[in-house]
Order: C-alpha cells, then structure tokens, then sequence
C-alpha cells in the first residue's frame, strides 16, 4: 500500500487526478469506478481541467458508478447520476453510454442489484476504483454491519450517513433511507484502489481503515487485503496515521 500525504484539499485533489489520467493514458478504454460527495469533487474538477486542455480523452474510457439512491430520479439533482454529469461527464469527451450509474428507480431493485453485478463482471471489473470514505468506515454505502456483503444490494443507510448527508439537501427528513450500492465484492475485485480523503473528520476512519482490526464494522478495513490500494489524503485526515508510525510520502 502507498500512502500520498498532501498539504490540503487542493493538493490531495491534485493528486488524485494525476494518478487517474496516468491510468487513462497508459489504458485509454479502461474501466473507471467513480465515487460521489464531497471529497472527489476537486479531483473531477481536475481531470476536467486537464481533459478540456487536450492532455488526454475520456472516449473509449467506460465508468461504473459505486452507488444511487433508492427512489431517485436521474434528474433528481441530489441524485448520484446528476452529481456525476454536474461534476464531470458534462465537462469530459467521455461518450455517457458508457458511464453506468445503479438505477435508483428500478421497479425491482434486487433485479437492478444483479444487472449492475453482472455488468461490472462483463466489463472485466475497474481497472482503477476510486472511493471516498464515510465517517462510519463505509466505502460504496457499505455501512457498518456484521458481515461484509459481496454482491450489489440495497442497503438502510444508518444514522450517522443519513446525518452527514443531510447537509446537500433541504431537510433531514428529505434523505433517501435506502441506496443500491456495489458490494464488497465488485470494490475488492478492482485491480487498483484509489481512497481519497480530506480533513479531520475522517481521520479516525482512515485510522481505524488501516490499522485498526478487519471487520465489516469497518468496511474499508477490508482494504488491508487488497494488495494494490492508494490512499491519499491531505494533513487533517492522516493525522492519527502519521502520529502511529505509519510511513508516507510526501
Ligand atoms: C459515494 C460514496 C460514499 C462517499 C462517502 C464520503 O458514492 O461512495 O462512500 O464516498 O460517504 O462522502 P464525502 O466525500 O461526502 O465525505
């Protein structure tokens, strides 16, 4: 495992999107696993930038999105389809029939939850996975639980989720209390994984991610057995890593 430790948000957004466009040029039809909140915002920003400057294209790459809200619409502007043409397919040449987002309105989403698997397998699995990472330890809307759930599924978001994403819309009340999310097992099949984080909230997260016990009360511990995992985060966020020991580079 790497670990890049950035000065701030704008240096680990940076970073983030150097090491997703060198994935992009040395295979320009891999497959991308994209993450949405807060964090990727700056990195999609980003590639955006670099993309718009001709660097590299976005065309024959394909993109499969981590999760949605159950009962969402795509053009629901909390929804995670919206986010990720608001953030990045509306500012990329990457052709959108071949981005993939779960759909959050299927009529039956346990039907949904195996077409995305089957899909993500037909696609070969994501070459470079990117994930954010909730306060709770939860990567994808894999949230704390007693066992780590392999396939797509629906998921009850917990509290703790249901609160920290309460800020992007009008009300608590206004939060979906289900999402359809990859599992564990689509996330682990990733050749790389990229886990971007930033500021002190998340520091004991990626404290208890990384050297804490393996558990599915943790889901990003699971992590700690893939054996291609990037993180990257600024100073506030791998502050309780650092002050273990951990090594990094700067
Ligand atoms: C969203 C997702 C979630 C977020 C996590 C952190 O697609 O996969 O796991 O990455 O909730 O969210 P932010 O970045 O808003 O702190």
């Amino acid at each position: 495992m790497r670990i890049y430790q950035e000065a701030d948000y704008e240096a680990m957004s940076r970073r983030a999107a150097n090491l997703i466009s060198a994935e992009v040029i040395r295979n320009p039809a891999c497959v991308l696993g994209l993450a949405t909140g807060s964090t990727p915002v700056g990195t999609y920003r980003q590639l955006a930038a670099w993309n718009q400057r001709g660097d590299f294209s976005f065309r024959e790459v394909r993109t499969v999105n981590l999760d949605e809200y159950k009962g969402l619409a795509p053009t629901h502007d909390q929804s995670y389809r919206y986010f990720m043409q608001e953030n990045l397919f509306d500012h990329i040449d990457i052709d959108v029939a071949n981005t993939n987002v779960p759909d959050g309105l299927a009529a039956d989403p346990a039907v949904e939850c195996r077409r995305y698997d089957a899909l993500v397998r037909s696609l070969g699995y994501a070459d470079l996975q990117l994930l954010g990472l909730g306060r709770n330890g939860h990567i994808g809307f894999n949230e704390p639980c007693d066992r780590f759930v392999k396939e797509t599924h629906v998921v009850d978001l917990t509290d703790s989720t249901i609160d920290a994403n309460a800020r992007f819309f009008a009300t608590r009340d206004d939060v979906p209390r289900q999402a359809l999310t990859m599992g564990i097992g689509c996330i682990m099949s990733a050749r790389r994984v990229l886990l971007i984080a930033s500021g002190s909230d998340k520091t004991d997260a990626v404290y208890n991610a990384f050297c804490g016990p393996i558990t599915p009360q943790c889901p990003a511990s699971i992590l700690q057995l893939h054996n291609d995992v990037v993180l990257v985060g600024d100073k506030a966020a791998l502050r309780k890593l650092v002050e273990a020991g951990v090594p990094v580079c700067e």
